[in-house]
């Protein structure tokens, strides 16, 4: 089933398949969110999810129990549980 990734304050809505990552959702369909190692440690990609759950592709996702708290992620590895926004400032419409 599909779920929607909302990236603010861009104000874009993507769809995303079971499987697909946030950020691959978001590149394939116009938005560039920032990424270098797509396999959740170098943190790049970080950003704040503020609403909606994820879970990881990967067991330990490079981030402190801090931020999994105040709600960052890592939308390299992140899968969609349900609906989701992204807060990601750095996030721009591709060219
Ligand atoms: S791109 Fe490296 S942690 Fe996401």
């Amino acid at each position: 089933m599909s779920r929607t990734l909302r990236i603010e304050p861009l104000g874009r809505t993507v769809a995303v398949e079971e499987g697909t990552t946030l950020l691959e959702a978001a590149l394939a369909q116009g938005i560039k969110l920032r990424s270098s190692c797509r396999n959740g440690t170098c943190r790049e990609c970080i950003a704040q999810l503020t609403e909606g759950r994820v879970r990881y592709r990967i067991e330990w996702p490079g981030l402190s129990p801090d931020e999994k708290a105040e709600g960052f992620t890592l939308p390299c590895v992140a899968l969609a549980e349900t609906d989701v926004v992204l807060l990601q400032p750095r996030a721009e419409l591709k060219d």
